[in-house]
């Protein structure tokens, strides 16, 4: 990779700056003062400093949203904002959500330009849990949760998976392994309700970090990642 691209895609400044910063001497590969910005390095090997500050290359990047009612998950639309669009000042390319969020949904959006991990967080034979806060428009009694949880039928050819369903104090909370449109209303929907606020609060082993703020992210930590590779395995 030319040096130039490896410092703008690390933020250092843009092509056009850097040619001043390494005619400068401000930057070293493997502790010598770099010269040419078309030097090529490698990324995984050599060590490129900033003013003698090692810059950490990271291959894949990973954050976090939680995602506020409004915003689209794909990666284009029209006049919405898109949950990508969020990220913008992280200045990482080709950034994609992890499966998608209705509009109205908020919560656990993982956002990555990983895209192995994300299909394999995605794919339906890996049947990573996803749980959900769901609000309804009339409450939801034992006998809807035991048939939610059974399988209903939400008018594909197959009735859903085995989900979980239980009541805590904020609301019924739904755990499925499938990815459907719309699922989690549809379900709602064959027991004759209404989904009137839904927020996912998980994804695989990963929990809604619950100090993020409506609408914020944050990068993953070493941790996350190691648990998000890990769910559905
Ligand atoms: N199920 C839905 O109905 N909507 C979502 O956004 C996610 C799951």
């Amino acid at each position: 990779m030319r040096i130039d691209k490896f410092l703008a895609d690390n933020s250092i400044g843009s092509r056009k700056e850097l040619k001043g910063i390494i005619k400068a001497g401000r930057i070293t590969v493997n502790g010598t003062q770099a010269k040419d910005p078309g030097m090529h390095i490698d990324p995984e090997k050599d060590l490129v400093a900033v003013d003698g500050s090692v810059i950490e290359y990271e291959r894949f990047h990973y954050y976090m949203l939680n995602k506020p009612a409004g915003t689209v998950s794909s990666v284009r639309e029209g006049a919405s904002v898109t949950v990508v669009e969020l990220l913008a000042a992280e200045n990482v390319k080709n950034l994609s959500p992890v499966g998608r969020l209705d509009k109205d949904t908020e919560g656990l959006l993982i956002i990555t330009d990983d895209g192995e991990l994300l299909h394999r967080l995605i794919s339906p034979s890996r049947h990573v849990e996803k749980e959900y806060l769901v609000r309804t428009e009339k409450p939801v009694s034992d006998e809807d949760m035991k048939r939610l949880e059974e399988g209903v039928d939400i008018g594909d050819d197959k009735l859903t998976l085995p989900a979980r369903a239980f009541m805590q104090s904020d609301g019924l909370h739904l755990i499925i392994t499938e990815g459907r449109f719309h699922q989690i209303k549809r379900m709602l929907e064959a027991v004759d309700n209404k989904v009137t606020y839904l927020k996912r609060l998980r994804m695989g082993g990963l929990l809604l970090d619950p100090e993020l703020a409506n609408g914020k992210y944050r990068k993953l930590s070493d941790e996350e990642i190691t648990i998000l590779k890990t769910s559905g395995e």
